[in-house]
Order: structure tokens, then sequence, then C-alpha cells
């Protein structure tokens, strides 16, 4: 199978590369203008061609909870968005804490048409905080992280033990830093606003508190730990002060703790319920700010779908999540790159080369013999977001009808194309 990406402009991790005739064969990158025979041509004039995203943080509801969404609609959602390779979470039902269910997910996953999975195992047996998994099993079965994502690990002995085991065995561990108590039943942040509704709120304090908890656990340990979803300036700088420190520590946020704030919850509707909450204007000013800087080294989606039932009920009843695997790339692209906020290579690193570090992974790169994971982005067509139109299950989102630029055209995942849009 010999496919050519004709005409785009090549950007990746060593730099623009102008305009050229991008080749892949049989799974891989051949060359840049080669010429001859191909199976499938796609258009990529005016376009830009760059390595396909890589989110290390997905809610793809598989096995038990396909209502929500499953592997074939996530997977797809994904590489509509432009993502090559996600990491799936292990808050399914029953919970991925077995390493057959770890198995199953990868044979599966392999006859999907649509990014790559790489599936993260829990750390408590059932989430329950309880007794560890077996990590060792679960990462021979295939998975590539650990992580109660959706809940807080609140025992701290329990924590160290599994930094301990997924030091030893090369594991990341990705965290929940949301102290239980101080959470307690906030439903949105705590502050003004959710005075003035009167919802019950969940302190920024409860992040800040967790992430030193979870830091110095990374420093006791040695584990490497990423700070799932940052979300509020406090986090941010003791997750600054513990890398600064030296703690092996790595740092992500999300689309929406990117773009919207807890005022976004005046009118009660759920499709803005989400943990960690949307925070002030000030906490988002703080997450931005450190975009361009060393402080955030990954941008992952968090994407977490529910049924539209579900997100209809009341504030105190909705399940917390936001589905945006299709908009994330746009939303960032209009709100950071197109406003003069942030450079594009700076956007692309953080979906990219961040995150292969943070798993240990080779930098995704546009080279002869590295993996066809490619996408190709329409930076100027403006298109308002439909969630109708989406290939997750989940069709509601916060961001329905806004105008956005930078539209992934086309992705390919191992030379094949998985997304072609129109
Ligand atoms: O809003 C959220 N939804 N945050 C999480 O951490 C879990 C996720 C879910 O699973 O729905």
């Amino acid at each position: 199978m010999r496919l050519v990406l004709r005409g785009g402009r090549l950007l990746d991790g060593a730099g623009d590369r102008g305009v050229h005739d991008l080749y892949v064969r049989d799974g891989v990158i051949e060359g840049l203008d080669l010429g001859g025979a191909v199976d499938q041509e796609v258009d990529a004039e005016g376009r830009l061609v760059t390595p396909a995203f890589l989110d290390l943080h997905v809610h793809l509801r598989d096995p038990g909870q396909e209502v929500k969404e499953d592997l074939a609609s996530g997977l797809a959602a994904a590489a509509a968005g432009g993502y090559g390779t996600v990491v799936s979470m292990a808050n399914t039902d029953p919970v991925v804490d077995d390493p057959g269910i770890v198995a199953d997910l990868v044979a599966r996953a392999a006859r999907v048409a649509g990014a790559r999975l790489r599936p993260a195992a829990a750390i408590s047996k059932g989430l329950r905080g309880e007794e560890l998994t077996d990590m060792a099993a679960l990462r021979a079965a295939g998975a590539v992280m650990v992580t109660d994502d959706g809940v807080p690990v609140a025992d701290s002995r329990l924590f160290r033990s599994a930094c301990e085991y997924a030091a030893e065995l090369g594991l990341v561990v990705q965290t929940h830093s949301e102290e239980p108590s101080l959470r307690d039943g906030g439903v949105m942040h705590e502050g003004a606003v959710s005075q003035r509704l009167g919802l019950p709120g969940n302190p920024d304090a409860a992040e800040a508190v967790m992430i030193f908890r979870d830091g110095e656990v990374a420093r006791l340990t040695g584990a490497r730990v990423h700070l799932a979803h940052v979300s509020s300036r406090r986090g941010l700088e003791v997750a600054t002060w513990l890398k600064a420190s030296g703690a092996p520590v790595t740092v992500e946020v999300t689309p929406q703790h990117l773009t919207l704030t807890d005022e976004s919850l005046a009118g009660f509707d759920p499709v803005y319920k989400v943990a960690p909450p949307l925070r002030t204007a000030d906490d988002v000013a703080a997450l931005r700010a450190a975009l361009a800087g060393g402080a955030v080294d990954s941008i992952g989606t968090d994407h977490a779908p529910h049924t539209l039932a579900e997100k209809q009920q009341d504030m105190l009843s909705a399940p917390f999540g936001i589905a945006n695997l299709e908009v994330a790339f746009p939303l960032l692209y209009t709100r950071l790159v197109a406003a003069g906020e942030l450079p594009l290579e700076r956007l692309l690193w953080l979906l990219q080369d961040g995150p292969a570090r943070v798993m240990g992974w080779p930098a995704p790169r546009l080279d002869p013999g590295a993996p066809a994971d490619v996408t190709v982005l329409d930076l100027e067509t403006e298109r308002a977001v439909e969630g109708a139109r989406f290939r997750s299950k989940a069709k509601h989102t916060p961001w329905e009808g806004e105008p956005l630029k930078g539209w992934p055209v086309a992705t390919l995942v191992a030379g094949r194309a998985v997304h072609l849009a129109g």
C-alpha cells in the first residue's frame, strides 16, 4: 500500500520542511517528492502536514458503558480530531484491572479504523483505592500507564506502593489530583460564582494539596508521575515548584481548563460540569501563560463522553465530563494560535513531542522510516462546531456553534487514511 499526501506544508518538531509531496509505504514514511505510482492520493495543498497528535487521557467507556462510547466510535472520534494515538482510562465497567481486559482491548482496537489504542490500567482493583492491581501482568498484557483517573487515590501508603511498583516496571503513573475530603461534594469551583449560584464548591486547595502529595511521593519513589488535568493557578504553582526542585513529575492541562471559566455554569447547564471543575478567569490566565514555557508538558483532552440523558439532569445529579476529541485542536488553534497568544509550533509540541516525552516514546517525526501517523490540518477554513456531526457518541458540547479554524481534514495511522473529511 502506497499513498501520497500531495503538496502540503510539512512541519514537525524538527522544524518547517516547506512544501512537499509526502510518500507513505506499508505503514511507514517513505520520503519526500519521490514520484511513482500510488494506490491513494490525498490533496494537501494549502494545508499543514504534521505528525498525528498523542492524547494521554481519553475515556472510551469500553468495556461496559458502550452506550456512552465504544472503541469504534471513540477511536474514530480521535482520528477525526487529528489524533494518531490515545491512552484510554481504566474507569470502565468492569474496571481495567485485569490483564485479560487489557489484552482484549488491544486485540479489538487493532481491528478498528481509527487512532491507535494504548490502554492504561488501574492502580487499584475496582478503583476502590484498597488493593493494588498486578501491574507487571497488566504491563505484559499491553498497559502503558497506571491510573485510577476519575477518582483520586486517597490512601497515601497505597499510592506510595503503586509508585514503587510502577518505577520498577517503568510505567507512568497518571494522577487524579483532588484531595477527596476537600473536594467533598463539590460540583463546581468553589468561589464567588458557586456562592452566587448556591452550588456546592470544590476549592482549588483540593487540587494544590493533592498535587503536592503526589509530587512528593514521586520524588520519594522515583516514579514518573504525570499530573493530569491541572486546572488552577495554585495547582500549577505547586507543580512548577515540584519540577523545579527535581521531582519526576510532568504536567497536563486540558482544552476546557484553557478556554472556559466557572462563569459558564451560570446557566446551570451540566454540559460544563467537569472534574476538576472549570476555574476562574485568573486560573485560565495562569494556565495559558504557562503553555509557552516549560511548566506544561502535554495537553490531554480528558475526553469524557456521557449520554445526553445523563447530562440533562440537574447540576447535582449529572456526571462530570466533557467530550472534546473532535474540537480540541481547532479550539486551541483558534483561541490561542490564531489569536496571537501562542506560536503554532508550541501548540503542536504540546500535542506531539510533549506527550511522547512524558511516556518515553520516540518523538513523532515525518522522517523516512518513521511510523506514518500523520495529520493534515486546514488552518484557513472557518466552520462552526456541530456536535451532531461528531463521530463520538456524545454529541453535546460546550462549544456548539462556535466558529473555529484548524480542522483536521485527514489522519493517517500506520499509513492508512482513518479520517478523511468530506
Ligand atoms: O470530568 C471528568 N470526567 N473527570 C474525570 O476525571 C473523569 C471523567 C469521567 O470518567 O467521566
